[in-house]
């Protein structure tokens, strides 16, 4: 279970006892069939070719990155960046045994190494989400791609969290918990103006629901759960509320649902 202290802290991954836990998170939440849909759909639209450049920000164990780096070969190049220590070392380790190329290095998306005008592209999934100013690392990708490339932007907007449980309030407790432990949990809905504030054309934001089975968010119901025992909501109750979840899950008919947004726009 994750470290309840820190469950919203995609923020800063290294801070973590063990970092472990949130690449275990991400494994679970990466398979999900609308995650990988809705991916696919922001590569799509990114109409990635041979020979380009592109950066993945906020990459975390570089399995998308490598992903990208299949559509540019032969000749293009990804770079894979990140805040976090641990999940470069894991993306490099992961890198090892895969047939594509693609290099990691750390970084914080606020403040980029590279010179303006670099990529032809760019893209980041579910990273604005956890970034103290999301508006300046929003203007570090614009700055970073070349005049006329495109930039691909995936995230949540938890005030978009639907969970079938009979405890109306404990369930809106569940999704307030979730929000407070998020630095910008509203980012979604907040894409189409912050692109263009920055001064991205051809903004297309295109929300969606996000279906999440209990296997993936399991470890972060636990935490949750925790927490909102912690603010006094009723051990006993909070943790009904848990039971109802686990025993709709072994009938299968658990059902949780999040918003999510797929983003993409051009550099003018
Ligand atoms: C929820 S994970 C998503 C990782 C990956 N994009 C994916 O979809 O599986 C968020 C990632 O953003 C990274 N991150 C958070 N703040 C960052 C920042 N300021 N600069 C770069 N990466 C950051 C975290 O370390 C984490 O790996």
């Amino acid at each position: 279970m994750p470290q309840v202290e820190h469950v919203g802290m995609f923020t800063t991954v290294d801070a973590l006892e063990d970092p472990g836990v949130f690449i275990g998170l991400l494994d679970r939440i990466q398979d999900a069939p609308d995650v990988q849909a809705a991916r696919a759909d922001v590569l799509a639209r990114l109409d990635l070719r041979p020979g380009e450049t592109v950066l993945d920000l906020g990459c975390g164990t570089g399995d998308h990155t490598r992903e990208v780096a299949a559509l540019l070969a032969p000749g293009g190049s990804v770079v894979g960046v990140d805040f976090s220590t641990s999940m470069i070392t894991e993306a490099t380790r992961r890198q090892a045994s895969s047939p594509t190329t693609a290099t990691f290095e750390q970084g914080d998306a606020q403040q980029l190494r590279f010179e303006s005008n670099t990529f032809d592209a760019c893209r980041t999934e579910r990273m604005l989400c956890h970034v103290p100013d999301c508006e300046a690392a929003l203007r570090e990708l614009v700055r970073v791609t070349r005049p006329g490339g495109r930039i691909g932007v995936i995230d949540v907007d938890t005030a978009g969290v639907m969970i079938d449980n009979s405890d109306r309030a404990m369930t809106a407790a569940f999704a307030a918990s979730m929000t407070d432990a998020i630095q910008n949990p509203w980012i979604g809905r907040t894409l189409r103006r912050r692109m263009g504030a920055v001064g991205l054309v051809d903004i297309d934001v295109r929300p969606l629901v996000l279906e999440i089975g209990y296997g993936a968010i399991e470890p972060m119901i636990d935490a949750h759960v925790a927490l909102m025992q912690q603010a006094g909501l009723g051990d006993e109750e909070v943790e009904a509320w848990r039971r109802e979840l686990e025993y709709s899950n072994m009938a299968g008919t658990f059902f949780m649902g999040m918003t999510m947004f797929a983003a993409t726009a051009r550099k003018a």
